[in-house]
């Protein structure tokens, strides 16, 4: 088994999805991890930095897990990132987002069959700061690409973006899409659906916008399996299991799934206390029109001048308040992984060659 380089499994969990298993290929040079050890390794120390999992199936589901976190919520999101897109770019994407695992997930989303081809469009949906669509523009020219975000905060740090001069900017509602049906080749989102109350409406509006044979790639959290950890995410936001992901994605109307692991060095590989950005799940739109799911209305508007109630003010302030502390352990996590890693990663390393 390799100490390093890339892990492609496929796994399951039994619990919500049952899934036509694959033969499970680990290492760039595709070495075979045996099924019982994948969970181990998956929650432990995967000794990779931006290890990648790969899986593909069909997959035959009961109703995911749900439950919404503090700050999955339209107008705690806004405020969370009235203040976080002073500071996003430089306490992110470091720790949690790097060039290379962005770089990696696009990969997946099939760019590069946009390049030369100028009616090739791309919608970057939640695109913020523009940390993503960066990584877009390196396939197509900024004009062939539409960044929406609900944060009119984030989009300012992304016009000043000279690689972004040329990007259509709007402010809207993943949930809502105000683009017609069948209108792009590439719909990509970046850490924005653990803020959606309602992922399966997002996902399903990027199915619809979708033009036949276009795909969706959405990057997202990974649960912990660590029961401390659990508990800070699920308090926080929308952190999913593969299995969520391919439920989504399945219900839209999507084909070809396609989910690969990524992870930031500052993680050290361990994957046991869960990602902010942690998995890629790419799905091809086989016929136009809408998703095949039908969704009652939306649970929550985007709309901000909705007057609020003492009581409802009372109720965004805590739930706002103990969103961002639970938020703060995220903030906290890599640097208290780095020094685990520095103090018994290096030790048991030195151990393991004392002992040979
Ligand atoms: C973690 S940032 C990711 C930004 C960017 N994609 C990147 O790669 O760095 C999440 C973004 O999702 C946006 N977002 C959250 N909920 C949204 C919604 N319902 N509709 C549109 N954007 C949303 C936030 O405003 C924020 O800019």
């Amino acid at each position: 088994m390799p100490s390093d380089g890339f892990c492609f499994v496929s796994t399951w969990s039994g619990v919500h999805a049952v899934r036509t298993p694959q033969r499970p290929v680990c290492g760039s040079v595709g070495h075979a991890i045996p099924r019982h050890r994948l969970w181990r390794r998956r929650a432990g120390v995967l000794g990779t930095q931006a290890s990648t999992v790969r899986s593909e199936g069909t997959v035959s589901v009961t109703a995911p897990r749900r439950q919404q976190g503090l700050i999955q919520h339209k107008r705690e999101a806004f405020w969370f990132y009235r203040f976080l897109s002073l500071v996003y770019d430089t306490v992110v994407n470091p720790f949690h987002w790097t060039t290379e695992m962005r770089d990696a997930s696009l990969r997946q989303a099939g760019l590069e069959e946009g390049r030369g081809r100028p009616d090739f469009k791309v919608l970057d949906v939640g695109g913020g700061t523009g940390f993503c669509t960066e990584g877009i523009v390196q396939y197509v020219s900024p004009s062939q690409v539409t960044l929406l975000d609900q944060s009119p905060h984030q989009m300012q740090v992304a016009k000043r973006k000279p690689s972004l001069q040329g990007v259509t900017f709007v402010q809207g509602d993943a949930e809502a899409l105000a683009f017609p049906t069948d209108s792009f080749d590439r719909v990509v989102s970046a850490g924005s659906i653990e803020y959606w109350p309602e992922p399966q409406r997002g996902i399903a509006e990027a199915y619809r916008v979708l033009k036949p044979g276009g795909l969706a790639t959405i990057i997202g959290p990974v649960r912990a399996t660590n029961p401390v950890s659990r508990f800070f995410c699920d308090l926080w936001m929308l952190f999913p299991m593969e299995e969520e992901y391919r439920v989504w994605f399945t219900r839209a109307g999507f084909t070809d799934l396609k989910v690969s692991y990524i992870g930031p060095p500052a993680y050290k590989g361990i994957r046991q206390h869960g990602l902010i950005m942690g998995l890629t799940i790419t799905g091809r739109k086989p016929a136009p029109g809408e998703a095949k799911i039908q969704l009652g209305p939306m649970r929550e508007r985007l709309d901000q001048s909705k007057p609020m109630s003492l009581g409802e003010r009372l109720i965004f302030l805590a739930r706002w308040i103990l969103g961002c502390i639970a938020g703060f352990y995220y903030f906290v996590l890599p640097f208290a992984i780095m020094l685990y890693a520095a103090i018994f990663i290096r030790d048991s390393k030195r151990a393991n060659k004392e002992a040979a």
